[in-house]
C-alpha cells in the first residue's frame, strides 16, 4: 500500500491556530497523488486545497509540491488524506490544531490527549478494487476490517496482537480526538461503562453534552472528554466501532475494538498476574440501521455560540439552492456486461448531474479564464427530475446526466442550500463535505423538504458548524454559508464509492474588489497535468 514517510496511519500534524504550514510532498509512489487538508478553510490559498483535477493536477511520480497555507481562526481536530482515486484508503493522518498560546480550551484542561483515527482495511489493493468496480459498473468489494490507529483488534481472526490500547489512570479526564478516515462507512463508537462528553466537531466547539455512543461519518471529527472512574485498578474495558448503514449498499458489517486499561497503582502491582482474570466489559452499540439514533444524535450538536466563539450564521440569504443527492444509473457500454441495477452501471449524482473530472484542474482553468470545454457554469439550481423523493417505488427513469457543471457565486454571497436525499434507488444517507468553508446546519428532517413549512423552524441561534454533514436517509438538511473564499471548491459525498460514481459538484467563488478578497496567482511549483 501507499504510505507517507513509511507510516500507517500517516504522520500526525500538530500545529497552532495562526501557524503557517509548509508541507513538501515528494511522490515516491508508483501512482499520481495529491493530499487534501480536510476542513482547513484555505482562505485565499485554494492552490493548497488538494483535490485532484479540481484545485491542482496530480503530483506525478517523481515530482514534488509544497502545500503552503495558514490556519486562520480554527482550532481542534481535522484530518489530511490523499485526494486521488482511492489512495486515501492508506494515505491519511490526524491534523491537531492547538489554540493560540495562552488561550485555554472552553473546558477543563485534560490530563492527556489521545488521537483515535478510524480506517478501513482491504486485503486486496484498493486501487485494483475501485478500477474493477468502475469497469464492471457494480459496487466495489467491501473492506475486510475497520481499524483504530491502523489496528483491527481482537474481534477479527488472528488480530488480537494488533490491538490499540489506552492505559489510563483512575479519576482523570482524557481528551479523545476521534477521526473517521474510513472510505465508505459511518461508524458508531462507544467505550463500555463510560460516558463521553462531546465538546467539539469538525474543529468547532459545541455545547458539551454527555452520551454513551457517538456517530461519526467519513470526513468528520469529534472531540470527546472521557472521565475515568475513581477506582478501578487493573480493569479492562472494550472500546468498539461498527457501521451505521442504510440503503442497498454492501458494507463491511464487522466491529473494530480496542482496549481501555486501568493502571495498577504501584502498591498493587503484585496483583499483576491476576489481572488477566479481570472481566472485559463490552459496549452495547445501536443497531446497524438505527436512523432514529442518527437523527437524535445530530440534533444534539449545537454551536457553543458564546461571546468568544460566536456562531456567525448568515441572517440574510442571497442565493437559495435545492439539491438532491442520490444514486442512479448510467447506460452500460456496448459489448460489456454491467453489474449495476438491471444491467446498467451504478452512478450517483447531485441534481441528476453526475460529475466527471476534467483532464485539467478546474481552478487553473478558472484563474486563467480558460474554462471553455473544461466546465460549464449552468449547474441546475433545482433537480432536473423532480419527484416524490422519499417514495419507496423507484422512478421509471434512474439515468443520470454526466457533465462538468459548476455554480458561480459572487464574492461574499450568502448561500442557503437544502440537500434532499432521493430514493431513486432506495433511500441512503450521504455524508456531504464542502471544501473551503464551514457551514451551519440550520435544519434537518425526514421526508420531503417543505419550502413553506420548514424554514420557519430553522435554528439561526446556535446551529452546529461543520464541514461534513450526514444527509439523512430519506430526509434532508438545510445549511447556510458565506462565500467569502475565492476559488473553486468541491462538494461531494465522502463515501469514496459514491464520489467516484459522480456524487460531487463544484462551486466557483469569484474574486472580491479588495486585494485580500482575491485568489493569488498559483505557486511556481504547482503540478502540471
Ligand atoms: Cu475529505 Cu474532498 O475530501
Amino acid at each position: 500500500m501507499v504510505t507517507v514517510n513509511g507510516q500507517f496511519p500517516g504522520p500526525r500534524i500538530v500545529a497552532r491556530e495562526g501557524d503557517r504550514l509548509l508541507i513538501e510532498v515528494i511522490n515516491n509512489a508508483n501512482t499520481n497523488i495529491t493530499i487534501h487538508w480536510h476542513g482547513i478553510r484555505q482562505l485565499q490559498t485554494g492552490w493548497a486545497d488538494g483535490p485532484s483535477y479540481v484545485t491542482q493536477c496530480p503530483i506525478q511520480v517523481g515530482q514534488r509540491y509544497v502545500y503552503n497555507y495558514t490556519i486562520v481562526n480554527q482550532r481542534g481536530t481535522l484530518l489530511w488524506h490523499a485526494h486521488f482515486s482511492w489512495l486515501r484508503a492508506s494515505v491519511y493522518g490526524p491534523i491537531i490544531i492547538l489554540p493560540k498560546r495562552g488561550i485555554p480550551y472552553p473546558f477543563a484542561k485534560p490530563h492527556k490527549e489521545i488521537p483515535i483515527i478510524f480506517g478501513e482495511w482491504f486485503n486486496a489493493d484498493p486501487e485494483t478494487i475501485i478500477s474493477q468496480a468502475l469497469q464492471t459498473g457494480g459496487g466495489p468489494k467491501v473492506s475486510d476490517a475497520y481499524t483504530i490507529n491502523g489496528l483491527p483488534g481482537p474481534l477479527y481472526n488472528c488480530s488480537a496482537k494488533d490491538t490499540f490500547k489506552i492505559k489510563v489512570e483512575a479519576g482523570k479526564t482524557y481528551l479523545l480526538r476521534l477521526i473517521n478516515a474510513a472510505l465508505n462507512d459511518d461508524l458508531f463508537f462507544s467505550i463500555a461503562n463510560h460516558t463521553l462528553i462531546v465538546v467539539e466537531t469538525d474543529a468547532v466547539y459545541v455545547k458539551p453534552f454527555e452520551i454513551e455512543t457517538i456517530l461519526i461519518t467519513p470526513g468528520q471529527t469529534t472531540n470527546v472528554l472521557l472521565k475515568t472512574k475513581p477506582h478501578f485498578p487493573g480493569a479492562t474495558f472494550l472500546m468498539a466501532a461498527r457501521p451505521y448503514a442504510t440503503g442497498l449498499g454492501t458494507f463491511d458489517n464487522s466491529t473494530v475494538a480496542g482496549l481501555l486499561e486501568y493502571e495498577l497503582p504501584t502498591n498493587m502491582s503484585h496483583l499483576k498476574s491476576s489481572t488477566q482474570k479481570v472481566p472485559v466489559f463490552k459496549p452495547a452499540l445501536p443497531a446497524l440501521n438505527d436512523t432514529l439514533f442518527a437523527a437524535k444524535y445530530s440534533s444534539r450538536l449545537r454551536s457553543l455560540a458564546s461571546a468568544q466563539y460566536p456562531a456567525n450564521v448568515p441572517r440574510r440569504v442571497d442565493k437559495r439552492f435545492f439539491f438532491t443527492t442520490g444514486l442512479g444509473t448510467n447506460p452500460c457500454p456496448k459489448n460489456q456486461t454491467c453489474q449495476g441495477p438491471n444491467g446498467t452501471k451504478f452512478a450517483a449524482s447531485i441534481n441528476n448531474i453526475s460529475f466527471s473530472l476534467p483532464s485539467t484542474a478546474l481552478l487553473q482553468s478558472h484563474f486563467y479564464g480558460q474554462s471553455n470545454g473544461v466546465y460549464i457554469s449552468d449547474f441546475p439550481a433545482k433537480p432536473i427530475i423532480p419527484f416524490n423523493y422519499t417514495s419507496t417505488t423507484p422512478t421509471n427513469n434512474t439515468m443520470v446526466v454526466n457533465g462538468n457543471k459548476v455554480v458561480t457565486l459572487p464574492f461574499n454571497a450568502t448561500v442557503e442550500l437544502v440537500l434532499q436525499d432521493t430514493s431513486i434507488l432506495g433511500a441512503e444517507s450521504h455524508p456531504l463535505h464542502l471544501h473551503g468553508f464551514n457551514f451551519f446546519v440550520v435544519g434537518q428532517g425526514f421526508g420531503n423538504y417543505d419550502p413553506v413549512m420548514d424554514p420557519p423552524k430553522f435554528n439561526l441561534q446556535d446551529p452546529v458548524e461543520k464541514n461534513t454533514v450526514g444527509v439523512p436517509s430519506g430526509g434532508w438538511i438545510a445549511m447556510r454559508f458565506q462565500a467569502d473564499n475565492p476559488g473553486v471548491w468541491l462538494m461531494h459525498c465522502h463515501y469514496e464509492a459514491h464520489m467516484n460514481w459522480g456524487l460531487r459538484m463544484a462551486w466557483v467563488v469569484l474574486d472580491g474588489k479588495l486585494p485580500n478578497q482575491q485568489l493569488p496567482a498559483p505557486p511556481g511549483d504547482l503540478p502540471k497535468c
